[in-house]
């Protein structure tokens, strides 16, 4: 069942309901291996429902959902085998605060993957390095800045060595000057080729580092493409009143916030 022809994620004719109302009207949508896929659109507009399906914690009224060319749909597949190749970092960082940094990213390790502790510890620290937070491994969640609860979320999830990530608006709950960190450490994992889906409010930081941004409004993709096209030059009204809305030319709001260069990839297959 697995072709690694396949997309990493592949939706068909996603529809998504919660009783009558119709969240996810038919989305037809695939993410390319070490792609970077942003989503953007109106609150309400389904972003963080599609999101939730692509693993399945929300499951889907209709279509299919692949990942990795396995159909997550199909009622016969192992859920929690493919869901541990996909990590997912929330608007709330959800990390346990009676646990150490350094615990909450071995625990998924030893009780998920059965690594032994010393492996467990080891990726744990190698993963707080690449997240900037090698000093922080044996304080507790409250003695973190949000930026730096968001980074060790992101080493967690990193920590179970997903093929996938999913990201959830992962800096709207963040002061302004903690955002720049929590994107910066996105964008590395970005060059290092990493798959990544993330519903963004960040307009610099889609135009810098997305190979494609897909805006959705009313449970349907309106228009997708490359950033400079999509954000720059919409060719849909939706999209058009929806950037006008965001972006306000005059004070430059919601391009805001930190920069980005444009993204070097090392390693796309
Ligand atoms: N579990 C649920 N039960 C009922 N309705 C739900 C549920 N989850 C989401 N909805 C509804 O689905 C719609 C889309 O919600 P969703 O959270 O996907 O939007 P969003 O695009 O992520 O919005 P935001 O930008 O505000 O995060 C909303 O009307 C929401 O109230
Ligand atoms: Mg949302």
């Amino acid at each position: 069942m697995t072709t690694a022809a396949r997309p990493a994620v592949e939706l068909r004719g996603l529809r998504k309901s919660f009783g009558r109302l119709d969240v996810l009207r038919g989305i037809d949508l695939e993410v390319g291996h070490g792609e970077v896929v942003c989503v953007i659109g109106p609150s309400g507009s389904g972003k963080s429902t599609l999101l939730r399906c692509v693993n399945l914690l929300e499951e889907p009224t209709a279509g299919q959902v692949w990942v990795d060319g396995v159909e997550l749909t199909d009622p016969d597949v192992e859920i929690d085998a493919v869901r541990r190749g996909i990590g997912m970092v929330f608007q709330s960082f959800n990390l346990f605060p009676h646990l150490t940094v350094s615990a909450n990213l071995t625990i998924a390790q030893r009780r998920v993957l059965r690594r032994g502790r010393a492996e467990a510890e080891r990726i744990a620290r190698a993963n707080l390095d690449r997240v900037g937070l090698t000093d922080k491994a044996d304080a507790f969640p409250a003695q973190l800045s949000g930026g730096q609860q968001q980074r060790a979320a992101i080493a967690r999830s990193l920590s179970m060595e997903p093929k996938l990530m999913l990201f959830d608006e992962p800096t709207s709950a963040l002061d302004p000057e903690l955002v720049g960190d929590v994107l910066t450490v996105m964008r590395g994992l970005a060059e290092e080729g990493m798959t990544m889906l993330v519903v963004t409010h960040e307009m610099a930081f889609a135009r810098e580092v997305a190979d494609r941004v897909v805006f959705m409004d009313g449970g349907v993709v309106v228009e997708q493409g490359p950033p400079r096209e999509v954000l720059g030059a919409p060719r849909h009204e939706r999209t058009r009143s929806f950037l006008s809305r965001i972006l306000d030319p005059t004070t430059s709001r919601g391009w805001g916030g930190p920069t980005f260069p444009p993204v070097v990839r090392r390693s796309v297959p």
